[in-house]
């Protein structure tokens, strides 16, 4: 492409300290670097993660930073060392990075790579008024063009409509997986989903392709019921309906507790709830929502009476290996996706997604970033 190996001017949505409104600015991504692949964003959505770094996490050295990670794009350029990425081709950038070398992108156990799941930012590519301008999560996306490692890129069908699949690059998998790959839900059994955001509505479709005959839907707010009707929800709970607690409720509606519950909202009060209604002896509790503020506190007795407690972070997916069958899934009808978007805007409206979302007022909200 005509800019490669240039200085690109571009817009992005610039958070230029903890808790303010993003800034649209112009700012300057310069050419990848060794193994980095420069991406055009074709389409960008909000998650939580991005709320909780900006609004919750406080963390002042963070900033400037340009937030966004769930998103899909085009490669613009690519740096030298790059052998698998072209010019031209789809990709969706993660924040979970897959080097396929370490000791834990060897072991078919975890997603883990030693190059961790970068939430600190980072140096990157980018300059806004002379100012360096960090990257978030190691992916970048609110803005028209990002740099990004190699190892934190997965190539996807040519195909696949990029402003439905970004959401397969957090929200969708993140659920989704924690049911299929961390909690291996099996055929015929009895699931809590806490929470029915996006995460937790993917949690209900993966019960739901897991073959659960019971898949109860837990949230305080009863308008999300109805959609997760639509992702295989078979009961609905909600917790201001009780006086007693969700635990005991959840435990008399499944003759003593679920099989597996997963956590999609990130409360620690929640993740004590989901591990306490699961049954005694197998019950598996699953923690999939992100927080990381305050401590988690467990009876003993819960645990020791043959419980247990996992966590799950992306759904266990291996980035470059996973998520191109993701987008495969959805292209061939096996994946809902469109279901999850609620709203369309231009990144330009980005702080008005970001209000959407603090009021839980969308499950997702896709923002066309540049043209596909
Ligand atoms: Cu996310």
């Amino acid at each position: 492409m005509a800019t490669a190996g240039k200085i690109i001017k571009c817009k992005a949505a610039v958070a230029w300290e903890p808790n303010k409104p993003l800034v649209m600015e112009e700012i300057e991504v310069a050419p990848p670097q060794a193994n980095e692949v420069r991406i055009k964003i074709v389409a960008t959505a909000v998650c939580h993660t991005d709320l909780y770094f900006l609004l919750e996490s406080n963390d002042e050295r963070g900033f400037p930073t340009v937030l966004g990670h769930e998103a899909a794009g085009i490669v613009e350029s690519v740096g030298p060392g790059v052998t698998e990425i072209q010019p031209g081709d789809k990709v969706i950038p993660l924040f979970i990075p897959q080097c396929r070398e370490c000791r834990f992108c060897k072991s078919p156990k975890t997603n883990q790579c030693v190059r961790e799941c970068q939430m600190a930012p980072l140096d990157s590519r980018f300059t806004c008024k002379g100012k360096k301008v960090l990257q978030f999560s190691g992916t970048s996306t609110f803005s028209e063009y990002t740099v990004v490692n190699q190892m934190a890129v997965a190539k996807i069908d040519p195909a696949a409509p990029l402003d439905k699949v970004c959401l397969i690059s957090c929200g969708v998998s993140t659920g989704y997986g924690a049911v299929v790959n961390t909690a291996k839900v099996e055929p015929g059994s009895t699931c809590a989903v806490f929470g029915l955001g996006c995460v937790g509505l993917a949690a209900v479709m993966g019960c739901q392709a897991a073959g659960a005959k019971k898949i109860i839907a837990v949230d305080i707010n009863p308008e999300k019921f109805e959609k997760a009707k639509v992702f295989g929800a078979t009961d609905f709970v909600n917790p201001k309906d009780h006086s007693k607690p969700i635990s005991e409720v959840l435990s008399e509606m499944t003759n003593g507790g679920v099989d597996f519950a997963m956590e999609c909202v990130g409360n620690v009060e929640v993740m004590r709830s989901a591990l306490e209604s699961c049954v005694k002896g197998w019950g598996v509790g699953i923690l999939v929502g992100w927080t990381d503020l305050y401590d988690l506190s467990v009876r003993p007795l819960q645990l020791i009476a043959g419980r247990t407690l996992k966590g799950s972070l992306f759904g266990g997916f291996k980035g470059r290996d996973d998520v191109p069958k993701m987008v495969k899934a959805y292209m061939d009808k096996k994946l809902k996706v469109d279901e999850f978007i609620t709203h369309h805007m231009s990144l330009d409206q980005i702080n008005d997604a970001i209000e959407l979302m603090k009021r839980g007022e969308c499950i997702r909200t896709v923002l066309s970033v540049s043209p596909q």
